[in-house]
């Protein structure tokens, strides 16, 4: 594993990150924009699914959000093997990466099973069942994690 790390650490596009002064800090700035949308997206829509704000219907929030928070996680990925690329090896040895990494997946997995389990016209036509309130409620504590798990990374 560690071998791949030190190959991909020496390809062209690493390397221009780390040597770059206005790369890393661009990419950087876009990963906190990805994670700022796909968190400013789930956190309501999960609240809202909880309970809060029980006046206004759930199917405008699933709608508009689902859209914003699937461009934020592109955006969040994409920027973040970008920042992974520059020091692979001492992302791997970190141990707040890999368990960032594997929070991340099942956050991603509870998103997944959202979308099969409950589709929009379900969302429209009843109450929230209190599966898809489980799930909204991994899906706050997960989301929250891999945010905090992220900012740890840079710390230990
Ligand atoms: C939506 C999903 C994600 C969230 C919420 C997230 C969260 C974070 C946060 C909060 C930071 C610290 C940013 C800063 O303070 O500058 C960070 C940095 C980072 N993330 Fe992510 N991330 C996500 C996806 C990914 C993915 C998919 C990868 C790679 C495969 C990745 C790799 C990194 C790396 C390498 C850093 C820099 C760590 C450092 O040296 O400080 N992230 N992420």
């Amino acid at each position: 594993m560690q071998e791949v790390a030190l190959f991909l650490e020496q390809a062209a596009l690493a390397e221009g990150l780390r040597d770059s002064v206005w790369l890393y800090p661009l990419v950087n700035a876009g990963h906190v924009l990805g994670i700022a949308v796909v968190v400013g997206g789930i956190i309501p829509m999960d609240l809202k699914i909880l309970g809060l704000w029980p006046g206004l219907p759930l199917l405008p929030f699933w709608r508009a959000l689902r859209a914003t928070v699937a461009v934020g996680l592109v955006l969040a990925i994409v920027t973040g093997l970008l920042l992974f690329l520059a020091r692979a090896s001492d992302y791997l040895a970190s141990p707040w990466f890999l368990i960032k990494m594997a929070v991340l997946l099942l956050s991603l997995i509870n998103v997944a099973f959202v979308m099969v389990r409950h589709p929009l016209p379900e969302i429209s036509s009843r109450p929230p069942s209190l599966e898809l309130k489980v799930c909204a409620l991994i899906s706050l504590v997960g989301w929250c994690l891999v945010l905090l798990l992220g900012r740890l990374v840079g710390y230990f």
